[in-house]
C-alpha cells in the first residue's frame, strides 16, 4: 500500500494540499481527476517524494518514507511519469530505454518486453526523441517507468492531447500492466478514461480530496461538477 495521509504541500508560501490523504493499495488502479490546478500533480510529486511534506505522512506498506529521496524511491519501487513526459531529445528511443536501465538492476520487465507492449516504439526505436509524436513519446515514457520495475506506477494525464487510436492502445497498455500486478495510480482532468479502467476514485478540487467512490457512484452529478459546466447551479 502506498498512502499519503494528512499531507500539506507548499511551493513557497502558496499552500497547493490541504491534509491529502489517498492510498493505493497494490494490484488496482485508483484514478486521482480534478480540474485544472486542482493538485493532481503535485499529489503524484509528493507520493513520488519529488517534493517535500510540510505535514503529513508518506508510507510504503507501513513503513514510514516520508523523508525518502526521489531515487530511493525509484529503488522502492515507485514511478512517475509525469505530464511533461521528459523524452531525452538528442537520444534515440531505444537510448532512452537503455538510461532506463542503467540505474536499476534487471527484473521482470525489460527492453523487449516494453516493445511487446507497445509494437510502435519498436518500429521507432532508432528515431531520435524529438522527432517522436506526442502519444510515441507517451509510449516511451511509461516504458521507460516499467524498466525501474515498480511496484507503485503513477501516470499523470498520460493520454492528454493524444489521438482517440493512440489512447486505446495507452488504455491497452494500463490495462495489462494493472493485470500483471502493478498498481497504478491514474491522473486524469476527466472521468472519461479513467471510468474504463479504474475502479476506485478520488476526485480533488484546491488541494482537496472532495469526494472518493467507485465506478458505479460516478453519476451525471459528479461528472458535470467537475467539467464545471453546472457549478454552483445544483441544490
Ligand atoms: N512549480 C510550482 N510552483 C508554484 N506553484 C505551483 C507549482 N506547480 C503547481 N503549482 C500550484 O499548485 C496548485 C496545484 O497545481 P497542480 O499542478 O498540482 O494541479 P493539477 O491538478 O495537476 O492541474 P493540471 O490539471 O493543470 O495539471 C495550483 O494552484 C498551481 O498553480
Ligand atoms: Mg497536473
Amino acid at each position: 500500500m502506498l498512502e499519503l495521509a494528512d499531507a500539506d504541500v507548499f511551493y513557497g508560501k502558496a499552500q497547493a494540499l490541504h491534509g491529502i490523504s489517498i492510498a493505493c493499495a497494490p494490484n488496482e488502479v485508483l484514478a486521482l481527476v480534478g480540474r485544472n490546478g486542482a493538485g493532481k500533480s503535485t499529489t503524484l510529486r509528493a507520493m513520488m517524494g519529488q517534493i517535500p511534506l510540510r505535514q503529513g505522512q508518506r508510507t510504503l506498506d507501513g513503513a514510514d518514507i516520508t523523508g525518502l529521496s526521489l531515487p530511493d524511491s525509484s529503488r522502492r519501487s515507485i514511478a512517475l511519469v509525469p505530464d511533461s513526459r521528459d523524452i531525452i531529445g538528442g537520444l534515440s528511443a531505444e537510448e532512452n530505454l537503455l538510461l532506463a536501465t542503467l540505474s536499476h538492476p534487471p527484473g521482470h520487465w525489460t527492453i523487449e518486453r516494453v516493445y511487446s507492449l507497445f509494437p510502435r516504439l519498436r518500429e521507432r526505436r532508432r528515431a531520435q526523441g524529438t522527432s517522436l509524436s506526442g502519444g510515441e513519446q507517451q509510449m516511451l515514457a511509461i516504458g521507460r517507468a516499467l524498466l525501474t520495475n515498480p511496484r507503485y506506477l503513477l501516470l499523470d494525464e498520460p493520454t492528454e492531447g493524444l489521438a482517440p487510436v493512440i489512447i486505446e492502445q495507452i488504455v491497452a497498455a494500463i490495462e495489462f500492466v494493472s493485470r500483471s500486478g502493478v498498481a497504478v495510480l491514474l491522473v486524469e482532468q476527466n472521468f472519461r478514461v479513467p471510468r474504463r479502467v479504474a475502479k476506485r476514485f478520488c476526485l480533488l478540487d484546491s488541494g482537496r480530496v472532495v469526494w472518493s467512490g467507485g465506478r458505479d457512484q460516478i453519476d451525471d452529478r459528479l461528472e458535470a461538477m467537475l467539467s464545471g459546466l453546472h457549478e454552483g447551479t445544483h441544490a
